[in-house]
Order: structure tokens, then C-alpha cells, then sequence
């Protein structure tokens, strides 16, 4: 949710958590702040709004050097998006600075005991009490001024979700920090480390790192890194290399990441693909850590996922059920532990997350496990927590997905759905190999029809301008086109405001037509019409109700689809593709559509408000 960044080195540490926090900025853009250790105290800033307005405090005052600092880009839980608000927040002595991402659940009986001994607060966050306690335990018997060790003790004390990353002025060569059930890397450099939510942060400055494990304390120096859990016996963090690099991170010419992101679909497509299809068909994913046996086991099927991912979900539904025979549920991860769902040990969890930090997710996978099941992670971050906490992984290629809105991520994650469909239909023999042939030569044909939407998308964006000041955009679809409906729906709304919604068509008649009125646009996702025949012109019906009651049709069908023709006010074609696997063509033309009315209607592509990329409270 909020971005953190720690540092010790040589360098300019306010350079360097700058640079952090600006690639750390879409996990939140209330406000930023950083402080630095500079002669025995902590020299700080931070303001309310993105980082722009910190950087320009920053250049009318500027801060003293120093190579040891923390910063912090902050979406708002406890408190307004204030400068008063805004993190670091020190100690009543100024001497202790602390930045934290996730909710400190027991923070009120926390504050009101260290109220009661005399503290007084300076802002309405749960943070502020960790400074405080941090403070009341440095120099403390049996502390001293290991700030490691205060960290602990106040971890201890502490309820919830939480990343802390602090810093004493007594102690100005080390940063320290702790984890529990909120994202935490450190970066390994040459004579200086990093702390950070992500390797994104200093991907700039090294390609390792270490993975530091749930309730664990991290000390940094330019030297060393220490890892402990929070009794303080020492843990032997994994060590990995990021196998991408600053570049991948960066704008790359567009005017925003999001459209970068869109562009990259074709080669996101194509490396989820890469290495788990062999020539003659078969594919392959052992890499993901289940036997044979334990998923031929297999007789029940649950994904768990959140907004776009669980959309992703939806369409598994579909391919899974159709390949494999296996039931299959689709659920909102918010929502999976409170009904108190029917999970055992012959139940495959399939957990959908890009940032593989959701925390509804991350909780929906410890409930499954506790209940037995076995759960295999589909992420596109490499050693984040549900990966980690799960049974297996079969991680997406989609390279880092910076915009708030996510688009490659989605359509590598229907590609993934997809080859764990094939996979259990080809494991368990309710597919011929030459069905699941046929599937694999379609899907390796998709990066190239991606590629081709991509180049034909313009009319979409003229479209957009054309309907810019409309007040309501439907959306509708049958079968898998279901899914892309709400897909598009949330796309428009979470980028460009508007009011949007996804139906499946054939609800429309059951109360939905009721919104229809002259004008009003209909987005529909129609099937192949070589396909199953009766769902393709089922749609077809679909368009003409709702254009005889004057509703202003954008149809998205297949090329040479001639029976949509004469009912479309707009036509957007796609590539011929098998209806299961259309999703990863339709849902091109809405990402273009949203983005471009995004910026048609002056709103920010990248960083749409109240939103943040990685969900990390419940
Ligand atoms: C919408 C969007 C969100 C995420 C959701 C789950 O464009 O990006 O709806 O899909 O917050 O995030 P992950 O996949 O990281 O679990």
C-alpha cells in the first residue's frame, strides 16, 4: 500500500531514497517524506500530495548530505492525507524516525498507555506509537543503543500487518527494519544496502537480493545485513538475482506507464509462454512444485483473486471446467474466509495476484492452507508472500507493472490459467493430445494477434473522444465475454471516473435493459462465430434489443463477422481466435478505451486517485 525505501552507503542517501520512492510511488501518492542522519540528529521532510510536492520542498530547502536515510510514499489508512500525517514520524525528541506501510491493529490501547505516560502525539496515525515505543526502549537494560533489539521488543507488542523501517540518530550508520505480512526486500550493494517494498526501488543500484521472511527484523549497514526473527535468533534469508533491469522500470519514451504496459502485452504474452510448451505440444510445468499424483488428486478447484485478477479467475472458470472436468469455483478473495467455505486436502487453491502482496488473497491462502488444501499461486513477483506462502507457483512474465491500472499482468495471467487448465487436462486424460495441440498452437499464436489489435486500436481511441462526456458506459458479454465486460467496466471506472458496469448479457433482460435509454453506450464482447453457434447468436440478439431501445452500440467481434454488421453503431474487430482464449484479444481495445478517456478527461493514467497498486490491508 505504501512505499518504503532504507539506506546505507556511500552515496547520497537522499538520491537514492528519491529515486526509490519515485518507482515506489504507485503503491501510494498521499504524501511523501524522508529523513536522513546528519550530525548525531535526523534531518527530515515530507508533504501531503505526490512526491512532485516533496522534490520541490526539497528544492527551495534543500536537507544536509548524508549516506544514511529512509523515505516513505504513503496511501492513507489511519489519519487524512496531510503533511501532518505524513510519514516519517519521529519521537518526541526528534531522534528516533520511523516509516511503516500496513494497519497497527492494537495501536489505540498503544497510544492511549503511552498518553497516559506523559507522550504527546503530533498526528492521527497508528505509526506514530512505534516511534515512541522505539524511543522509550533505545538505551533501555538490555537494549542499549542496539536499535535491532528495540525493534524486536516493539514488534512484539505489536498487533496486525506491518513493514517498519526506522532509524536512530544515535545510531547514524544502520537502518532497520521489520516485517510481518507486508512486503519487505533488501538489496545487496558493493559497501552500501537497501531496504525496500520492492527490488523495483533499487533495481538501479544492484540486482540482489534477499527475501526476508515473515516476522523477521532487518539490520542494514554499509557492510553488513543481519536478519533475525523477532526473539532474535538469527535467520539465513533466501538470496535471489532480479533478472530484470532499471530499464524495465522506466517510461521507455511513452507518456505513461500504462501505455508502455499495454504496448509490452505481445512479449509479456509470449514469455509466459516461453519454456513450458515443447515441440511437440506437450507442456511442461514442473517448476511449479506439485507432484503428478497430488494433482491428479485433485477434485475440486477454488480461485481465489482480487478486482482484475479476479476477473482472470472467472475466465479460468471456463477454460478449466471445459478442459479438465473438474469443478470449479471463482471467488473474491475479501470474501472466501468469511463464508466459511467447504476446503480439503483434494481441493486445488488457485490464488491469482500480480503483486503477490494482496493481503485478501494472502489471508484467503493461509485459510485454505489451514483447511487443508493444497494452493498454487499464480504471481508475477517473484519470492512475494503468497508465491511464497503457497504450495506451488507458476509465475507470470509480465515484467513490472508500474501503472496503478493493471493490463499485462491480466493478460499474462489468463495465459497462466490457461496452462494449469491444459496442464490438469493433459495430467489427467480428459483432453486427446491432439485437442491440446490444437489449444497450443492458438495459444502461441497470441502474442502475434495481440500485436495486430495493438496496431489497428486507433478507432477505439477516437471512440473515446467521441464519448467523452457521456455519463454511463455498459458493458455486456456471454461466456468468457462475461468476465471482459467487467474487466472493461473496471478499467473505465477506476481510470477515467465514469460510471461503468459489466452485465452478462443474457441478465440484461432480467433489470439492467432498465438503464438503457437513447444514446447511452453498450460495449459488447461477442464470441466467435466459429465457435458454439448458439452462444455467438445469442449475443447477436442481445445487441438488437437493446439498439431497438436506442442504446448507441460498440460491438467487438471477430473479423468477417458479418451477422453483427448492420446492429453496430461501432465496430472494433479482432484477429479469428477460439472463443476461451478471446479474452486475451477483447480485452486490448477496453485497457485503450479507458486510458485514452483517462487522458481525454485530464485524470492521471498511471496514478488514478484513492487507488494504490498493491493492496496490502484487508
Ligand atoms: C485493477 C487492478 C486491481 C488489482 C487487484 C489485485 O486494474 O489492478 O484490481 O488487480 O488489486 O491485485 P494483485 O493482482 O496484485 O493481487
Amino acid at each position: 500500500m505504501c512505499g518504503i525505501v532504507g539506506y546505507v552507503g556511500n552515496k547520497q542517501a537522499l538520491d537514492v531514497v528519491l529515486e526509490g520512492l519515485r518507482r515506489l510511488e504507485y503503491r501510494g501518492y498521499d504524501s511523501a517524506g524522508v529523513a536522513l542522519a546528519v550530525d548525531g540528529t535526523l534531518a527530515t521532510a515530507k508533504r501531503s500530495g505526490k512526491l512532485a510536492n516533496l522534490e520541490k520542498t526539497l528544492a527551495e530547502t534543500p536537507l544536509p548530505a548524508s549516506t544514511t536515510g529512509l523515505g516513505h510514499t504513503r496511501w492513507a489508512t489511519h489519519g487524512p492525507p496531510t503533511d501532518r500525517n505524513a510519514h516519517p514520524h519521529l519521537d518526541t525528541a526528534g531522534r528516533v524516525g520511523v516509516v511503516h506501510n500496513g494497519i497497527i491493529e492494537n495501536f489505540a490501547q498503544l497510544r492511549s498507555e503511552l498518553e497516559d505516560s506523559g507522550v504527546a502525539f503530533e498526528s492521527d496515525t497508528d505509526t506514530e506509537v512505534v516511534s515512541h515505543l522505539l524511543a522509550a526502549e533505545f538505551g533501555s537494560p538490555g537494549v542499549g543503543h542496539d536499535l535491532a533489539e528495540a525493534m524486536r521488543r516493539v514488534c512484539r507488542r505489536l498487533e496486525g500487518a506491518f513493514t517498519l523501517v526506522a532509524m536512530h540518530s544515535d545510531v547514524p550508520d544502520a537502518v532497520v527494519a521489520a516485517r510481518r505480512n507486508s512486503p519487505l526486500v533488501v538489496g545487496l550493494g558493493d559497501g552500501e544496502n537497501f531496504l525496500a517494498s520492492d527490488v523495483s526501488a533499487f533495481i538501479g543500484h544492484t540486482r540482489e537480493a534477499l527475501e526476508v521472511g515473515d516476522g523477521q527484523v532487518v539490520e542494514i549497514t554499509r557492510d553488513g545485513v543481519t536478519v533475525t526473527d523477532f526473539a532474535g535468533r538469527e535467520c539465513q534469508p533466501g538470496r535471489y538475482h532480479v533478472d530484470w533491469d532499471a530499464s524495465a522500470a522506466e517510461k521507455g519514451g511513452f507518456d505513461h506507464f500504462m501505455l508502455k504496459e499495454i504496448a509490452e502485452q505481445p512479449k509479456a504474452v509470449a514469455d509466459t509462454l516461453l519454456g513450458r510448451i515443447d515441440e511437440a505440444g506437450r507442456l511442461h510445468l514442473d517448476e511449479m512444485r506439485l507432484s503428478d499424483d497430488e494433482l491428479r488428486d485433485v477434485d475440486k478447484i477454488i480461485v481465489i483473486a482480487c478486482g482484475t485478477a479476479f476477473h482472470a479467475g472467472l475466465v479460468a472458470k471456463y477454460a478449466i471446467e471445459h478442459w479438465t472436468r473438474v469443478p470449479c469455483e471463482v471467488e473474491l478473495a475479501s470474501e472466501f474466509r468469511y463464508r466459511d467455505p467447504i476446503v480439503d486436502r483434494q481441493t486445488l487453491v488457485l490464488a491469482i495476484s500480480q503483486s503477490g502482496e494482496t493481503m485478501d488473497t494472502l489471508m484467503a491462502v493461509r485459510h485454505a492452507r489451514e483447511q487443508g488444501a493444497r494452493v498454487l499461486a499464480i504471481s508475477n513477483t517473484n519470492g512475494a508472500t503468497i508465491p511464497r506462502e503457497s504450495d506451488a507457483v507458476l509465475y507470470t512474465r509480465a515484467g513490472p507493472e508500474v501503472a496503478v491500472a493493471s493490463t499485462k499482468a491480466h493478460l499474462t495471467q489468463l495465459v497462466a490459467c490457461y496452462l494449469v487448465a491444459l496442464y490438469l487436462g493433459q495430467l489427467r486424460g480428459t483432453k486427446w493430445g491432439d485437442e491440446i495441440r490444437w489449444v497450443v498452437r492458438e495459444l502461441a499464436e497470441l502474442p502475434a494477434k495481440v500485436e495486430h489489435v495493438l496496431q489497428t486500436v486507433q478507432p477505439v481511441r477516437d471512440l473515446a473522444a467521441s464519448l467523452r462526456d457521456k455519463g454511463s458506459v455498459l458493458f455486456i458479454g456471454r461466456h468468457v465475454g462475461y468476465p471482459v465486460a467487467l474487466e472493461g467496466a473496471l478499467k473505465l471506472k477506476e481510470l477515467a471516473y465514469m460510471h461503468a458496469e459489466g452485465f452478462a448479457a443474457g441478465e440484461l433482460k432480467h433489470g439492467p435493459i432498465a438503464l438503457i435509454e437513447p444514446g447511452v453506450p453498450v460495449v459488447v464482447i461477442v464470441p466467435s462465430p466459429r465457435g458454439r453457434d448458439v452462444l455467438h447468436d445469442k449475443v447477436v440478439s442481445n445487441i438488437q434489443e437493446i439498439r431497438a431501445r436506442g442504446a448507441l452500440t460498440v460491438v467487438i467481434a471477430e473479423e468477417g463477422d458479418d451477422a453483427v454488421k448492420p446492429y453496430a453503431d461501432h465496430l472494433v474487430t479482432l484477429p479469428e481466435c477460439p472463443t476461451l482464449l478471446q479474452p486475451v484479444l477483447a480485452t486490448v481495445p477496453l485497457q485503450v478505451f479507458a486510458a485514452e478517456m483517462a487522458r481525454l478527461r485530464g485524470f492521471d493514467v498511471d496514478q488514478p486517485r484513492n487507488l494504490a497498486k498493491s493492496v496490502t490491508v484487508e
